[in-house]
């Protein structure tokens, strides 16, 4: 892309040193062009070029390293054009520090029925004027080189994770294949990095070839896809850990769409550094707020004359400006009350992973785990 001003940085591509280790989990500095990151870290979702809620000053006053775009979304609107016009989603949405651009195939396979994969790519009606569209490898890169995001995810062909059969495998394979496409048109290669994603279902052995394949493609970093849709934590938590010890130690390690504290807390001890979810956002904007202890619905009656924090441990700036009881009255109805939330339950991500990471770097992660265990666990169930 030539002739369009894109911010510029002196950071390397990507840069990742580990800084210690507990068993499987890993603190890191992840550099990217625009940010330098602590990991393990939790990556808010903007999938249209905002986090619900949330202005761009407030995701730094967060201190949000990496924020989530889509593909998908952004390349129908604003569009390629525009975006190239700006000068990438950096500028456009005001936003300095760190993106990463999800690949667009998985929120078309799992928001339209309708959209068909072959081998081409994922053939889908237009949202907007029914017209046939194909979303192939070379056009998401296409148009992820110019969303201008740190990191952009390769296109891969996800399936449910309880589906079963031959189509796993044969949607493991296609992920293989495609992915040399988007390494052929991938044209920002001193800017911007493509990370690969590990599908393969809940079958070990898919997993593992995957891994195999993708590693012998050596990216700067790798993500495991297809989970957390419905299949029980059991093989979940089992899919992650053999991913996470088949991934080189030296890359960082995203797990796509995960986001629930618990999740966050295990994949970590499994040797995750990256997440990414909707969920304290979309949970904030019904009315519930993340805490020690798991989650308030600040909408029941119970909160009308309450007029303590949502966390007297939170720091943030809702808890430190806003009581339980007006927060009932906003929440679920007043847009305020939707920001407020978004606001606090980002903060409560944020906090839980700069407690894990200094855990591992204290080497005290098995205490925190068990802390956190019987405060959101209190019976033991
Ligand atoms: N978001 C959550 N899971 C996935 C996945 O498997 N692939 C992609 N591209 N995005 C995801
Ligand atoms: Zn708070």
């Amino acid at each position: 892309i030539s002739g369009v001003k894109y911010p510029q940085s002196d950071n390397p591509p990507l840069k990742f040193e580990v800084l210690a280790t507990s068993g499987m989990a890993r603190a890191a500095n992840l550099t990217l062009p625009h940010h330098v990151c602590s990991t393990p870290m939790f990556m808010p979702v903007g999938t249209q070029g905002t986090v619900k809620g949330l202005t761009s000053q407030q995701l730094v006053d967060l201190n949000a390293g990496v924020v989530l775009g889509n593909t998908y979304h952004l390349g129908h609107r604003p569009g390629p054009d525009v975006m190239q016009k700006v000068g990438g989603l950096h500028t456009f949405m005001n936003y300095p520090r760190a993106m990463l651009t999800d690949s667009g195939g998985f929120q078309m396979v799992s928001l339209l029925s309708l959209a068909e994969i072959t081998e081409e790519g994922v053939k889908f009606q237009s949202p907007h004027d029914g017209s046939t569209m194909i979303l192939t490898p070379e056009l998401s890169m296409q148009i992820q080189n110019s969303i201008g995001a740190d990191i952009m995810m390769a296109l891969d062909d996800v399936v449910s994770s309880t589906t079963t059969g031959p189509r796993v495998e044969e949607a493991m394979y296609r992920t293989l294949r495609w992915i040399d496409r988007c390494i052929a048109a991938h044209k920002r290669t001193d800017e911007q990095v493509i990370f690969a994603i590990v599908q393969g279902g809940l079958d070990a052995e898919l997993r593992k070839t995957c891994i195999e394949g993708l590693v012998a493609r050596d990216f700067p970093g790798y993500a495991i896809g297809g989970l957390s849709g419905g299949e029980s934590k059991d093989s979940f938590w089992r899919m992650v850990a053999l991913s996470t010890a088949g991934l080189p130690p030296n890359k960082p390690r995203y797990l796509m769409g995960v986001g629930y504290a618990l999740d966050l807390v295990v994949c970590t001890a499994l040797g995750v550094d990256m997440f990414d979810c909707v969920f304290p956002s979309r949970t904030a904007r019904f009315g519930t707020a993340l805490v020690s202890t798991g989650s308030l619905n600040l909408k029941s009656a119970e909160y009308i004359n309450d007029f303590g924090p949502i966390d007297s441990e939170c720091e943030c700036m809702v808890c430190k400006n806003y009581t339980r009881a007006y927060l009932h009255i906003v929440a679920g109805k007043e847009s305020i009350g939707g920001q407020l939330l978004t606001y606090h339950n980002i903060a409560y991500q944020m906090r839980l992973m700069r407690e894990l990471r200094q855990s591992i770097i204290d080497n005290k992660l098995s205490e925190y785990i068990n802390r956190f265990i019987s405060l959101q666990y209190p019976k033991g169930d």
